[in-house]
């Protein structure tokens, strides 16, 4: 352990300690100081407009299945707002649901995160993980699943997931990527800058 990482910890120890004299503990139907404060925060940093919820799940399982609810949630209300109509021909049913993820990935141990974890722990689970779901390639250099040099590979693996967008059947159909921005279970995988 380095000097900056203990200052970081009896920071963090500090910190817990002062909140956990005014609050020890609150379930996540309420709101505390802090929760408010980086609720602003992270509204602040993320894209789109600042009037905006933010959601603080339990773990990082139940953040990926708020994410994938949020995002199909999102596209029902779309589709919704727009008029249902299933007979025609562009339209999807019962909402844009897809959701295309990457084969080294693990989103979690619930069942809508691992289904879609391209991990193998997800093998159990089948057939009965959630459908809907289908992975792509990782932006992996070192074992590139498109056989690609990274000096001249054009950013090949990014492609190929836009491509499967449009060929899953783009916004109708497609609700949302997921994808670790660095893998971490499955080989702490840092992508190219690009
Ligand atoms: C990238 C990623 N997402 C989600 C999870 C799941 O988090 P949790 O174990 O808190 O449910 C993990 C855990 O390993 C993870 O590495």
């Amino acid at each position: 352990m380095n000097v900056s990482t203990l200052a970081f910890d009896i920071q963090v120890l500090q910190t817990m300690r002062e909140q956990m004299e005014k609050v020890v503990y609150l379930t996540d139907d309420f709101s505390t100081e802090p929760t408010a404060k980086l609720a602003q925060k992270l509204a602040e940093i993320s894209p789109g407009s600042i009037n905006k919820r933010v959601w603080f799940a339990q773990s990082g399982a139940a953040a990926v299945e708020g994410a994938i609810k949020g995002a199909r949630l999102y596209k029902y209300n779309q589709v919704m707002k727009e008029g249902f109509a299933p007979e025609a021909e562009n339209q999807s049913y019962p909402y844009p649901y897809k959701i295309i993820s990457r084969y080294r990935s693990w989103h979690g141990a619930t069942t809508a995160a691992t289904s879609v974890s391209g991990d193998p722990r997800r093998w159990f689970q089948e057939p009965f993980v959630m459908p809907g779901v289908f992975f792509g390639p990782d932006s992996y250099c070192y074992r590139c699943a498109l056989g690609l040099d990274r000096d001249n590979c054009g950013i090949a693996c990014a492609n190929y997931i836009d491509q499967m967008i449009e060929f899953e059947g783009g916004s109708d159909k497609v609700a949302a990527v997921i994808v670790e921005p660095i893998v971490g279970s499955n080989g702490i995988i840092p992508p190219p800058a690009e």
